[in-house]
């Protein structure tokens, strides 16, 4: 049990009753405490513009927690910027910017790019079926008791137990409350009925936390708070859909994949071949995403695939490109005779190539 004395008068200017050790214990925290002011809610900026308040380690600790993934590959041609340039310009008008597209077309990291750019902090939230709406505001984490013991007069001691709440907040809490820039990816993997605590966010700009009581129950979100959310449009039919009063407060931004230089470029930065060996992943790929029905269409994550294949294969003739092709164009294929369809398209987009 931790004692901790709770009146403030002293005798000779010493507390009473204090064993050897609690005394030295006593010593040795006061030579080395740093007298600090600490204000919970007034974050302020450090030297570099950085936000930050007192409670920095705090902060720090839960900034990386929520750190978004670095992506130092990033390529930013005339295709990206343009997108990148209507994500910045709904955001400025303070609305979330909804990025919608088939899988593998560059949503997420477009969307932790853009939001990194914008100078503020970035957490993320990946949606899933389990989350709730604890998992995206916070909530109590558990109790924490504390024993108190009063030694101030001799012989009379008072001892009592508090019990006090101890609240955690999550990404979305936290970028409310700081102005940081929100990825909440895959929202509409999460059920609607989790994600309507976004719907006063994004309307009135107030967060409200239906656990706590009080004054504490509503946060003003902070004017630098913004929202990138990503979805992907071939999962609509198997996901929740989302309802229609979020998806109406959101502006959407419809992503198809990359054009054929840029994905280029792509596959490039991800891998050390040589141009015209990725000139051939492209091709290839392009060619079975015309052929293929969407569900199963191949993205760019598909062509970076072949390329780390190739580039890590002993093996440069066509048999040997033609595998790794069909081993990452399986990854969706349910039958023997599905798989033969895809060795036929590719084997045809590779004679196409000469
Ligand atoms: N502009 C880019 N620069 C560099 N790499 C990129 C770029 N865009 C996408 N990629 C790469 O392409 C792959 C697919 O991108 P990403 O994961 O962002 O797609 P997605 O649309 O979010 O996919 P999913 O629908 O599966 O979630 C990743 O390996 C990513 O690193
Ligand atoms: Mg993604």
């Amino acid at each position: 049990m931790k004692f901790k004395e709770t009146h403030p008068r002293k005798v000779r200017g010493e507390s009473v009753h204090m064993t050897k050790e609690e005394k030295m214990e006593e010593l040795t925290i006061k030579g080395s405490q740093l007298q600090v002011t600490i204000s919970k809610d007034e974050p302020e900026l450090n030297n570099s513009g950085q936000l930050h308040d007192l409670r920095g380690n705090e902060l720090e600790s839960v900034e990386a927690a929520y750190l978004v993934p670095d992506n130092n590959n990033f390529i930013d041609t005339p295709d990206v910027k343009k997108l990148d340039e209507r994500i910045r310009l709904w955001l400025k008008t303070g609305h979330p910017v909804h990025l919608i597209g088939p899988t593998g077309c560059g949503k997420t990291s477009l969307a932790m790019h853009t939001a990194k750019e914008l100078g503020r902090p970035v957490v993320w939230i990946n949606g899933d079926e389990s989350v709730t709406t604890t998992d995206l505001i916070g909530g109590y984490s558990q109790i924490e008791q504390e024993s108190l013991r009063d030694k101030y007069i001799h012989n009379v001691f008072k001892s009592s137990d508090i019990l006090k709440a101890d609240w955690i907040d999550n990404p979305l809490a936290i970028a409310c409350k700081y102005g940081y820039t929100l990825v909440y990816n895959e929202f509409s993997r999460t059920k609607p009925s989790a994600n309507n605590v976004l719907l006063s966010v994004f309307e009135e700009k107030i967060l409200e936390l239906p656990t706590k009581f009080g004054e504490e129950r509503y946060i003003q979100v902070h004017p630098d708070f913004k929202a990138i959310l990503t979805s992907n449009s071939i999962e609509y039919a198997g996901v929740h859909k989302p309802q229609d009063a979020l998806l109406d407060r959101l502006v959407s931004i419809y992503m198809d994949y990359y054009s054929f230089n840029t994905e280029v470029k792509i596959v490039q930065a991800h891998t050390d071949l040589p141009l015209h060996d990725v000139k051939k992943i492209v091709s290839v790929v392009t060619s079975l995403r015309e052929k293929l029905p969407d569900a199963q269409k191949p993205g760019t994550r598909a062509c970076i695939m072949i390329g780390k294949g190739l580039a890590a294969s002993n093996g440069s003739g066509n048999a040997d490109f033609e595998q790794i092709c069909i081993d990452v164009m399986a990854t969706k294929t349910n039958s023997r005779i599905d798989l033969m369809e895809k060795q036929k398209l590719v084997k045809e987009a590779i004679l196409a190539l000469k």
